[in-house]
């Protein structure tokens, strides 16, 4: 569905801030994987993601979704095929629009053309949805969006980009900023709307043990590389000291980031 072909990006080429974000990543995401993401700081996770949706043109390599080369096709176009979600619950979603505008936005974007407005048979479906979050935003569909938690709004942005359809969703520490209860359940949402809908999905985060437990395949990223690509079997079998053990065999360094290590739990 997505590879990439010895993908580089060099930031300030040529300059004393020159960095290498990514150094020749070949990848091949399939229909239906479901890759979680770790490596340290600095690893290149999100500058590999920014080069998947076109927020930057990769330096050297290409880039092809379903055997078309879209390695110079601007952001928005392939954000018609790519959804994403950030670490920041305000950016999925427009504050100043009522909760049922929102959606309805996402429906037009799923549906491309289908000429629909808001009427009470949007609404009804609109609600069903929302009832899927389990979190009463069914009764607040005309409340502005700014009036919603962190963890409303992201399980908002959620469920709007499942609704829209995309071919690839992008999910970037997407509960990073939340605490530790609507993180764990915004983690659950999404591994419950990925699996039961069968869509393709790549989420970097920075806890280990979350990484092995969710998804089909697990990438490690370390210094612009892709150092581990673990699946089937063997992922499951994963353990979190497995996992940095794997990762001293192949690189014959210690993990030494401290959030990763931290993030045991
Ligand atoms: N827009 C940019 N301009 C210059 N350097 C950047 C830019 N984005 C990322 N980098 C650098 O590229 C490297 C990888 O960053 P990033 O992809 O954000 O890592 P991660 O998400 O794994 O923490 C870092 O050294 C970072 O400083
Ligand atoms: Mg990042």
């Amino acid at each position: 569905m997505i590879r990439l072909e010895n993908i580089t990006k060099v930031f300030n080429q040529g300059t004393v801030n020159e960095t290498t974000a990514l150094r020749g990543i070949n990848l091949h995401v399939r229909e239906g994987d479901f890759i979680t993401i770790v490596g340290s700081n600095g690893a290149g996770k999100t500058t590999l993601f920014n080069t998947i949706a076109g927020t930057y043109f990769p330096t050297g390599g290409e880039i092809y979704f379903n055997n078309i080369n879209v390695t110079k096709m601007p952001e928005y176009k392939r954000a018609k095929f790519i959804g994403r979600i950030f670490q920041d619950p305000l950016l999925g979603t427009a504050s100043n629009m009522s909760l049922e505008d929102n959606m309805m936005i996402c429906y037009k974007k799923g549906f491309k053309g289908l000429k629909i407005s808001l009427n009470n048979k949007m609404r009804e479906k609109f609600r069903e949805e929302l009832k899927l979050l389990d979190m009463g935003l069914e009764d607040r569909m005309e409340h502005n969006l700014q009036l919603f938690s962190g963890g409303q709004r992201q399980a908002l942005t959620l469920l709007m980009t499942v609704i829209s359809h995309p071919d690839l969703i992008l999910l970037d520490e997407h509960t990073a900023a939340l605490d530790p209860k609507n993180a764990a359940l915004i983690l659950d949402l999404t591994d419950r709307f990925i699996t039961e809908k069968k869509l393709t999905a790549m989420m970097i985060t920075h806890n280990m043990s979350h990484a092995i437990k969710y998804g089909n395949r697990i990438l490690m990223m370390h210094k612009g590389e892709i150092v581990l690509d673990i699946e089937g079997e063997e992922k499951k079998n994963l353990t979190v000291d497995g996992l940095v053990k794997k990762f001293y065999d192949v690189k014959h360094e210690e993990l030494t980031n401290d959030e990763l290590l931290m993030s045991h739990e």
